[in-house]
């Protein structure tokens, strides 16, 4: 059976968009505005579908490819969805990943799962004219949003993983928000150039729990307000919202 992408992709957001008001998550409108704006089929054009339990370490996945039409269906139930979207085992390169089954190995980048992006997005109070740095944005889900809100040419991320950073930029191109992807490493911190954070409203998205807090601390000398996050699904969110009123907040 074939799928009218376009008709598919547009209601697939407007559900989500519908579901996360209605479980409470989503409550900002312009960031409502962003997810229904952004489609990030373009920035996900692939997506694993882990068949192995979520603790294992070693993984056994099955590549959905989204220009597949036998994939198409599952594939964009699964970027719309609430799960985490596994984009990148090993570092590999992004461009030529086969489709069908994949045993072993790591997965080294992912789209964090959408109620956790909204919840940080939303902490950070983000608004038209501010800057947005993130810290390991992998394929740019959160930094498409982000400068859906801000306008272009506020949003960068620096990615370490070169192959993703690539990718992420070409995407994101594609959608033509102004975002920019800088390939370096985080850790060693990111020289922001001419963002003034304090006079410009800087919010810094730091979310990869691999760099620990290091790179996080360094921005909010700069000036930023940071967001740190884990990617578990355990996160206490209690905790997170009693500190978002903060520089500086943590979820773990
Ligand atoms: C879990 S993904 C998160 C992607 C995105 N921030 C999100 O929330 O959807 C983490 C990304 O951080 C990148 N990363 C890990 N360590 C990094 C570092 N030291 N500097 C820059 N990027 C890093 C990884 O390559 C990966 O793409």
């Amino acid at each position: 059976m074939s799928l009218d992408l376009h008709a598919a992709t547009s209601r697939q957001r407007a559900d989500m968009v519908d579901r996360l008001k209605a479980d409470g998550i989503l409550t900002d409108p312009l960031l409502r505005d962003a997810l229904l704006r952004v489609p990030r089929e373009a920035l996900l054009p692939h997506a694993y579908v882990r068949v192995s339990g979520p603790g294992a370490d070693l993984i056994d996945c099955r590549l959905l490819d989204g220009s597949h039409p036998e994939d198409q269906e599952a594939w964009l139930e699964l970027i719309h969805s609430d799960e985490s979207i596994l984009l990148q085992p090993d570092g590999d390169p992004l461009d030529a990943l086969p489709r069908g089954p994949v045993t072993g190995g790591h997965m080294t980048s992912m789209s964090t799962y959408t109620p956790a992006t909204i919840e940080v997005l939303q902490a950070l109070g983000l608004a038209q004219g501010h800057r947005y740095l993130e810290l390991g944005p992998g394929p740019g889900v959160s930094l498409a949003l982000a400068a859906a809100v801000t306008g272009p040419g506020r949003a960068i991320g620096v990615e370490r993983d070169r192959h993703m950073a690539a990718f992420a930029q070409r995407n994101l191109d594609r959608l033509g928000l102004g975002a920019a992807v800088v390939e370096d490493d985080a850790l060693q911190g990111h020289q922001v150039g001419s963002f003034r954070p304090s006079e410009d409203g800087g919010r810094c998205f730091f979310f990869t729990s691999r760099c620990g807090s290091r790179p996080a601390r360094r921005q909010e000398k700069e000036g930023f307000w940071s967001a740190s996050a884990c990617w578990t699904s355990s996160a206490t969110w209690s905790w997170l919202k009693s500190r978002c009123g903060g520089r500086s907040m943590r979820i773990s």
